[in-house]
């Protein structure tokens, strides 16, 4: 099982766990999460499931694709750490990770 912590804009803290082999996205939803909305569904097509991954985390969720990167260009919200957690699957290695929520999902 992989423990991520999800922070919101008020950072209240919330430590969920799930299994790997999942997308952070599912780990939120079926967690309850507040802030991530993810209204697609999963088909990297709102951009309601944005993440900031903390460092050195960020380094280890791999690099965005294409349609990821421009997805997230169509929030107002992006920063350089910013990621949808639809298309970052949990791996053991995972372990602790703590993401922030933006404002804007909330
Ligand atoms: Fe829609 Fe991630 S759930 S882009």
């Amino acid at each position: 099982m992989v423990n991520i912590t999800f922070v919101g804009d008020d950072g209240t803290r919330q430590t969920v766990e799930a299994p790997a082999g999942v997308s952070l996205m599912r780990a939120a939803v079926d967690n309850g999460v507040k802030g991530i909305n993810a209204d697609c569904g999963g088909i990297c097509a709102c951009a309601t499931c944005q993440v900031y991954v903390e460092a050195p985390w960020f380094a280890q969720v791999g690099v965005a694709s294409e349609e990821e990167q421009a997805m997230l260009g169509f929030t107002n919200s992006q920063r350089p750490n910013s990621r949808l957690a639809c298309q970052i699957t949990l791996t053991e290695a995972l372990d602790g990770m703590v993401v922030q929520t933006p404002e804007q999902q909330t």
